[in-house]
């Protein structure tokens, strides 16, 4: 069992470790990196049917959803094309509004997830086109839609996901570069930056893994008795939020909510003390930033307990935080993908602590196939 996990202690540490590949697996082969343009003619779709779009509507559930969430804040700003996202087990019992001109985009690893197949078919029969990304080849979401992004990740096997997600989220922002230009929404000036962003990331990561791994497994020794965590985050790191909070609560049983950072104020500010941690994420380049800093004071003056991710240098940063895992400058764009990585080792550090089976945390199963 050793070798199939390549010295790892698990499947998740493991598949944590490989995402620099799985990233590159995915824009390979697609992105050029000299013109930033994207080939994926597997979605089958032709120019003018991507130009009379005239919605997007993703279906996912679990990990998935949160890959999702990202994607409506990327095609927002990048392709202008109003995007709903949706839980596959709300879509498939709503009265939607769908037509021929909608996309729908189920995102699913397994590609196997009853909820997102069911919406999926309900979308379909409702007349929607349906472009899947998803990781395993020939599977039935694949089948029942009329392309697929392959994210060529690799077999997942870790009950809880991260190296699927991070290459959704790479699928994701290729579709969006694709559209982009098609659209004319993106120009190349643009449309090259977030290529340079997209091919620096594997590079970034694993530099960054080998750089913080160790502080973290360090850090996880004074959270793992903790009882409760929040974490914040703000625009296209909102989603991320809610993504590292149920890592969390999937495989240490800490209770973990992810809450967009100015919803604070409605309710989870209540429950600031000294006990729960709150993990702030708060790059410096975002537009958010400065209200990112407002919540952590926030927090701080209730005596909260700041566990936050930032840029490199940021001395701001660090003055109000009790904890700071500094990550590398890098565009709005790729953010996410950056930002998930020390989360997940965060989750599984604190498991391991605490002596919880990680590959297979008690009541989760891999894929849910069944309502
Ligand atoms: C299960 C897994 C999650 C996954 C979700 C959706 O709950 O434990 O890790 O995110 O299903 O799975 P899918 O294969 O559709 O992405």
């Amino acid at each position: 069992a050793m070798a199939e996990k390549a010295g790892f202690k698990h499947f998740m540490l493991k598949e944590i470790y490989e995402q620099p590949q799985a990233i590159l697996n995915t824009f390979r082969g697609r992105l050029d990196p000299e013109t930033g343009q994207v080939k994926i003619p597997e979605i089958i779709l032709s120019p003018e049917e991507i130009k009379s779009l005239n919605k997007i509507c993703i279906l996912a559930c679990g990990t998935s959803y949160h890959a999702g969430l990202v994607g409506k804040y990327l095609f927002e700003r990048l392709v202008r094309l109003p995007v709903e996202v949706e839980l596959g087990s709300e879509f498939r019992y709503r009265d939607f509004l769908i037509d021929e001109n909608t996309l729908v985009i189920p995102i699913s690893q397994s590609g196997e997830t009853a909820d997102t197949l069911a919406s999926l078919r309900r979308a379909r029969e409702a007349g929607a086109r349906a472009v899947a990304i998803c990781n395993v080849l020939g599977s039935t979401i694949t089948r029942e839609s009329d392309g697929t992004i392959y994210t060529h990740a690799g077999p997942e096997i870790g009950v809880a996901s991260t190296k699927a997600f991070t290459s959704q989220l790479t699928a994701l922002l290729l579709l969006v570069l694709y559209f982009g230009e098609i659209r004319g929404t993106l120009s190349e000036k643009e449309r090259k930056r977030i290529a340079k962003a997209l091919l620096k990331v594997p590079y970034q990561l694993e530099k960054l893994i080998e750089k913080l791994h160790p502080d973290i497994k360090e850090l996880s020794y004074q959270y793992q008795k903790k009882r409760h965590f929040l974490y914040l985050g703000r625009n296209i790191l909102f989603p991320i939020a809610l993504e590292g909070a149920l890592k969390l609560k999937e495989i240490s049983y800490i209770h973990a909510e992810g809450y967009a950072a100015g919803e604070m104020k409605h309710g989870p500010i209540a429950l600031i003390d000294e006990e729960m941690p709150v993990v702030a994420l708060a790059p410096q380049n975002h537009h958010v930033y400065e209200k990112m800093i407002s919540n952590i004071e926030e927090v701080r003056s209730r005596k909260g307990n700041i566990f936050s991710l930032g840029t490199e240098g940021d001395g701001t940063l660090k003055r109000v935080s009790q904890h700071v895992l500094e990550l590398p400058a890098c565009d709005w764009e790729v953010s996410p993908i950056i930002y998930t990585v020390p989360l997940q080792l965060l989750a599984y550090e604190v498991a391991v602590r605490r002596g919880c089976d990680v590959d297979q945390p008690r009541n989760l199963a891999k894929s849910v196939t069944v309502e």
